[in-house]
């Protein structure tokens, strides 16, 4: 069970504005709102809100899959922020196949890259002007996935757009550092969430074994609560990991069996 931290330092995010996607709920809203409890201003975009979104955020309707979605919410976010400290890219789905990787239809494969990889590559470059502007000190988080670094067949497609993602990340890491900006990546394990649990639920059901064996093996005992990605994002975008960039931080209850 996830031990309710001590409050957060309300001010350590104060005058900072961050622009996070996929936050109508569970990893993105728990980023959200503890961005938020830090005293940022926070703008936010899916395709629908729902009851975990956090109030306190500008959320902005949109569908970020293609790059005139992307931009309608970046154009809009930054009229709404007056400018962007922190971006966080967090959208993504997955559908799992089970019928083997061939099995994935060609216009699965390019709906996985565009919203898993290509999202936050327009997001970026739709931002780095204003991140530019908002000087040493601003920060991108990209959230990837175990996916990437064990691949799984049923999740393939999901799982390539994700080491895309890290790849990229690296890259660009290397691009902005000169300029002080900082690029990071956060692995999540397996985090009780909305749309994970639904992808853990087929797995169940196509090992016929109950949805709990699905994350029996996690060496700290327990799947990952949104909140335990959401301080990993605190800190990477924090002034406390002022010398991390480039970096791939696996938050996973110690499932990775590599490093
Ligand atoms: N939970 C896990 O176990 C786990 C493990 C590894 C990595 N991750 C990563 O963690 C991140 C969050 O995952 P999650 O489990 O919290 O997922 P989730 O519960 O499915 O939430 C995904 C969020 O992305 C939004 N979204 C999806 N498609 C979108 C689109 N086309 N345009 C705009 N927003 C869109 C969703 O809202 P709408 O559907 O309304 O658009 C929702 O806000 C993802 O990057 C995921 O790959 C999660």
């Amino acid at each position: 069970m996830f031990r309710t931290l001590t409050s957060p330092n309300p001010t350590e995010f104060a005058g900072k504005r961050a622009i996070i996607t996929g936050g109508s709920r569970g990893i993105g809203a728990a980023i959200v709102q503890r961005l938020l409890d830090g005293g940022a201003t926070v703008a936010t975009t899916a395709r629908n809100a729902t009851d975990e979104t956090p109030k306190a955020a500008t959320f902005i309707q949109g569908d970020i899959s293609t790059l005139a979605g992307v931009q309608a919410f970046t154009a809009a976010a930054l009229n709404e922020l007056g400018g962007v400290d922190i971006v966080v890219n967090n959208a993504a789905a997955a559908r799992t196949h089970l019928g083997g990787i061939s099995s994935i239809p060609d216009e699965e494969w390019l709906d996985a890259l565009n919203l898993n990889y290509l999202s936050a590559v327009r997001v970026n470059n739709a931002l780095l002007p204003a991140l530019r502007e908002a000087g040493p000190g601003s920060v991108i988080v990209n959230i990837s996935s175990g996916a990437a670094l064990t691949p799984v067949p049923p999740l393939a497609h999901y799982g390539a757009a994700k080491a895309a993602l890290n790849t990229y990340g690296k890259a660009l890491a290397s691009e902005l550092a000169p300029a002080g900006i900082r690029v990071t990546t956060i692995t999540p394990g397996n985090v009780l969430t909305p749309g994970a649990d639904v992808i853990r639920q087929n797995f169940a059901d196509a090992m016929s074994v109950p949805l709990a064996d699905v994350t029996a093996g996690i060496p700290l005992g327990r799947p990952g609560d949104p909140r335990d990605i959401a301080e990993a994002v605190a800190y990477l975008a924090s002034d406390r990991a002022q010398w991390v960039t480039g970096a791939n931080l696996i938050v996973d209850g110690g499932e990775l069996p590599v490093i």
